[in-house]
């Protein structure tokens, strides 16, 4: 899962409510999402209750990583929180600062994948379904054919890791925050492999690979935080393609939504997900279309995904007395109504694409200028099968 667990860390730097209003500025379609609760009438959390957790948090880091990790979460948190408070916007490089403040967390609850679970089948241990999205991603990406993958967004290197394992190739992964790279370069040690999995910190909107680098790209529910922009939107899947050999295949997964959530939902999916609603209005299959991949084939996963939020509140049951220590019981509570209210949001409104994305073998190697991209509606191919 992108953030787990939500410890609503975001409560420590003055929230964003303006994200939203701007991307409803530059996407005519969002009219309306995020301005039915302005910034005026949001609430925002009282001052005490923000000095709370970030005295809480800071006395668990330093009781389990010391004063050099209380310092990496206190500078994590200024340059999460600077952008936001300079420009009201987040950033690529809030984004990686967000997730170098909330890796530790997510890994002593969640595991080492920060991506939902798919759970073809409904039974499957949070574990197995967490595998089972990675599998589906690099499937996609027709992996088992591929040498050189890439991997972007990489989180600490578990889904490279795995397809590494799975089909022998060499896995590539990059990743804006420092912190996922520190924890990453550690788990690939760990765990033996080297010699064929590598992560690096980059920005995927602009990596530094020679065109058609990669037989393959899997990019697995990164999208939303990588792109802070409807911009970047385009310039990711653009780099995709600039990045890939021609022929070959990006496997790709990610949560949107179909349509706008309510002042309260948005409150929830914020909290969880660090991002509003209307950020998360995204017609994937479309933009990929328009970059002149043939989009082979789109799944829509949300229902297999929606058990990842029942595992989410056992997990938080199960770790009830370290949890409440960590965070304070009432926002543990609060937590837990989130998890309470998101997958009938998402049921409702969500749909969680997967697709494979090829681009053709006869292809340059540059992409065309972002100004040449022909644009493609919103929603005409969301969550359907496209071929
Ligand atoms: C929801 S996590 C998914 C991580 C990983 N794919 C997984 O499944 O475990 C999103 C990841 O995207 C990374 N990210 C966000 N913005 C980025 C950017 N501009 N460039 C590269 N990575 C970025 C985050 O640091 C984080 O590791």
């Amino acid at each position: 899962m992108r953030t787990f667990p939500p410890l609503e860390i975001e409560r420590l730097v003055t929230l964003d409510r303006r994200r939203a209003v701007a991307a409803a500025a530059v996407m005519p379609q969002l009219e309306g999402c995020g301005r039915r609760d302005g910034p005026s009438s949001r609430s925002r959390p009282d001052q005490k209750e923000r000095a709370e957790l970030a005295a809480r948090v800071l006395v668990a880091t330093w009781r389990e990583a010391g004063l050099a990790g209380c310092a990496r979460k206190l500078r994590a948190a200024v340059w999460m929180g600077l952008p936001v408070l300079v420009a009201g916007r987040r950033t690529a490089q809030s984004v990686g600062a967000y997730f170098d403040l909330i890796t530790d967390d997510g890994r002593l609850f969640y595991g080492d994948s920060f991506h939902l679970g798919y759970f073809p089948h409904g039974d499957e241990s949070l574990r197995e379904a967490l595998d089972a999205h990675t599998d589906l991603v690099a499937e996609m990406a027709r992996v088992k054919a591929a040498g050189r993958v890439l991997d972007v967004g990489c989180g600490i290197a578990a889904p490279a890791l795995r397809i590494a394992r799975r089909y022998g190739c060499r896995v590539t992964g990059v990743n804006i925050s420092r912190e996922q790279v520190r924890q990453g370069r550690e788990l690939i040690a760990a765990r033996g492999l080297s010699a064929r999995v590598t992560i690096q910190r980059g920005d995927a909107r602009a990596l530094e690979f020679p065109d058609g680098s990669f037989d393959a790209i899997v990019c697995v529910e990164a999208a939303g935080d990588i792109c802070v922009s409807e911009h970047d939107k385009d310039r990711l899947v653009g780099e995709l393609f600039r990045l890939l050999r021609p022929g070959g295949h990006v496997g790709f997964s990610d949560l949107v939504l179909r349509t706008c959530p309510l002042p309260a939902e948005d409150r929830a999916l914020r909290a969880v997900l660090y991002h509003s609603g209307a950020e998360l209005l995204t017609d994937w299959p479309a933009i990929f279309a328009r970059h002149d991949f043939r989009v082979v084939e789109c799944r829509d996963i949300i229902t297999a995904t929606l058990p990842t939020w029942e595992h989410a509140r056992a997990v938080y049951e199960r770790h009830d007395g370290k949890v409440t220590r960590r965070y304070g019981r009432r926002l543990v509570q609060r937590i837990l109504a989130h998890l309470e209210l998101i997958p009938g949001v998402l049921a409702a409104r969500g749909s969680f694409p997967v697709l494979c994305a090829q681009k053709p073998a006869a292809a340059e190697g540059s992409p065309r200028p972002p100004h040449a991209v022909r644009q493609t509606p919103l929603s005409s191919h969301g969550g359907k099968e496209a071929t």
